[in-house]
C-alpha cells in the first residue's frame, strides 16, 4: 500500500494522474460536443432532447459520469498542488512550464486551467444543477432554457471566452499527456503532434461556434 502511495505523490505519479483524468476528460469532451451540435438542428430541439434523455437514463453512462465528476475534482485539485509545488520550488521536476523558451500555451497552462474552472462553475450552476441536482427543471425545458441562455450577448461572451482558454488549455495538454504516457519518441510525436493539432482546433472551435449559430440563426 505504502508503494502505490509514494508512487501517486511521486514526480512521476503526479504527471501520471494529470496526463490519465486529462485523458479521460478529452473523450467526454468529444461526446459532449456530439450531443451538443445537435442545438445546430432546425428540429425545435429534438435530437439534442433525445440525446439528453439517453445520457441521462443509460444505466452505464450514469457510472461514467460520476467517474467523470471524479476525473475532473482530481484534475483540478492536482493541477493547483503540482503548481503550487512548483512556485515553491522554483524550476522542480514538473516544471515544463519554466523553461525560458517555454510557448504560452504550456507557460499559463495552470491558468487557462482556472479560466477554465470559473468557466465550468458558472455552466454547471447553469444547466447541469438545475437538470440533476435541483430538479428546477426537465429534459423537456432544458432546450429552451439553452436557446434563452445563448440569447443573453453577456452570456455569450463568458461562455466564447471559456472556450478560447480550452483551446489554450488543450494546445499544450493533449501532447503533454500522451508525452507523460510514454508516447515521445521519433514515430509517435509527430503523429501525437499532429492529432492534438486537430483535436485543440476542432473540438473547442465545434464548441465556440454553437452558442454564435443560437445566438444569430435561432
Ligand atoms: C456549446 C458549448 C456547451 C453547451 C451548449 C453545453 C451544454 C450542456 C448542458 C445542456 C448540460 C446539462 C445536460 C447534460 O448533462 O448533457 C451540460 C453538462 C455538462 N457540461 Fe456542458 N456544454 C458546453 C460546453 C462544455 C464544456 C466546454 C465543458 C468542459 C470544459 C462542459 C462540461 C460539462 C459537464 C462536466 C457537464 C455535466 C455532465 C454530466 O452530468 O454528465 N460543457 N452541458
Amino acid at each position: 500500500m505504502n508503494w502505490i502511495i509514494s508512487f501517486f505523490t511521486s514526480s512521476l505519479g503526479k504527471k501520471l494522474i494529470m496526463a490519465l483524468t486529462g485523458l479521460f476528460l478529452i473523450v467526454f469532451l468529444l461526446i459532449h460536443l456530439t450531443g451538443n451540435s445537435m442545438l445546430l438542428l432546425n428540429d425545435g430541439g429534438e435530437a439534442f432532447t433525445g440525446f439528453v434523455v439517453f445520457m441521462e437514463t443509460n444505466p452505464l453512462i450514469k457510472i461514467a459520469a460520476y467517474i467523470l465528476y471524479l476525473g475532473f475534482i482530481i484534475h483540478i485539485l492536482q493541477g493547483i498542488f503540482v503548481w503550487l509545488a512548483n512556485r515553491r520550488a522554483k524550476g522542480g521536476s514538473y516544471a515544463v512550464t519554466t523553461t525560458a523558451n517555454a510557448s504560452i500555451f504550456s507557460k499559463y497552462m495552470f491558468w487557462f486551467g482556472m479560466v477554465i474552472l470559473i468557466f465550468l462553475i458558472i455552466h454547471l450552476s447553469d444547466f447541469w444543477l438545475g437538470l440533476k441536482v435541483t430538479h428546477t427543471f426537465g429534459d423537456e425545458e432544458l432546450y429552451d432554457k439553452l436557446i434563452d441562455k445563448f440569447h443573453n450577448p453577456v452570456f455569450l461572451v463568458i461562455y466564447e471566452l471559456g472556450m478560447v482558454a480550452l483551446f489554450m488549455h488543450l494546445r499544450h495538454g493533449f501532447q503533454s499527456a500522451f508525452q507523460t504516457l510514454g508516447l515521445n519518441d521519433k514515430k509517435w510525436t509527430p503523429i501525437v503532434k499532429c492529432l492534438g493539432n486537430i483535436y485543440s482546433i476542432l473540438v473547442p472551435l465545434g464548441f465556440f461556434i454553437i452558442p454564435l449559430y443560437v445566438y444569430f440563426v435561432k
